[in-house]
């Protein structure tokens, strides 16, 4: 899986889902994956995902849950309901989400009851299933000691748990995927174009870095979405995707 150039997913951190449709109409052309994350679903909840999915285009739904097992099952059993016909019953294009977030830090039960659920539902609805993600160690942290052992521990317990993969920086993505082998899925946020504003991101590294870190998801969020010209500024970063 890591010999495949890692796909370009564009975070839609904006408010209003004006915004949101915006982005979506303007960059479809390009990118197949949004992320929607807790700003833009806390103003207007599944909306934008039922438009990303009207679009043909997939669905990054990041909402790092972290809560007792059972909430967290719930929540994904609804994330895995999120379907492009809003009614399982009528579903006809054989897709979910493909992918959602957890927290590791919420421990294995919580982990394993999530990865079950999503399998389940997935089962009964005869659907893809939706990836299930944990969160090593956001990368806005620093100050934490010896941070590549930490996310390899938590990278262990996602696989352990039966989760799909993580979400880490792009620093530690070649040891996990040393660690957790080929088909393990390791989504990097934290990339910035050379020169591009670094915002509250620590642990940053350019597309071409990513790419060479065995990454299969970028995430990239301001350097797009507050562009000038978004469509350009994705384009630019897909070249260097290809490029690297
Ligand atoms: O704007 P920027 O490119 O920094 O956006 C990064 C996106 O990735 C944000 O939506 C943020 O929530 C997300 N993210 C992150 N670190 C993680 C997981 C997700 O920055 N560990």
């Amino acid at each position: 899986m890591s010999q495949e150039k890692p796909k370009l997913i564009v975070a839609l951190d904006v408010r209003t889902f004006e915004e949101a449709r915006n982005l979506i109409e303007i960059l479809s052309p390009s990118v197949d994956i949004f992320k929607v994350g807790s700003q833009l679903f806390t103003s207007c909840g599944p909306v934008a995902i039922r438009y990303i999915q009207a679009k043909e285009r997939e669905v990054f739904l990041d909402l790092k849950y972290h809560d007792i097992p059972n909430t967290v099952a719930n929540a994904v059993e609804s994330a895995t309901y999120l379907q492009p016909s809003g009614n399982p019953d009528l579903n006809n294009t054989n897709k979910s989400i493909l992918m959602y977030t957890l927290h590791t830090t919420g421990g294995k039960e919580m982990l394993e009851k999530a990865a079950q659920t999503a399998q389940k539902i997935a089962q009964k609805l005869n659907i893809r299933k939706p990836l299930g993600l944990g969160i090593t160690v956001l990368t806005s942290e620093v100050n934490r000691d010896n941070i590549q052992n930490l996310v390899v521990q938590r990278a262990l317990l996602a696989k352990e748990a039966g989760l799909d993969g993580v979400v880490a920086s792009v620093h530690e993505a070649p040891l996990i995927r040393k660690e957790l082998g080929e088909d393990f899925v390791i989504v990097t946020p934290g990339i910035r174009p050379k020169d591009a504003d670094v915002g509250d991101q620590k642990r940053v590294a350019t597309p071409s870095l990513a790419v060479e870190s065995g990454s299969n998801y970028l995430v990239v969020g301001r350097p797009i979405v507050k562009a000038e010209d978004p469509l350009a500024s994705a384009q630019e970063i897909l070249k260097e995707i290809q490029n690297a």
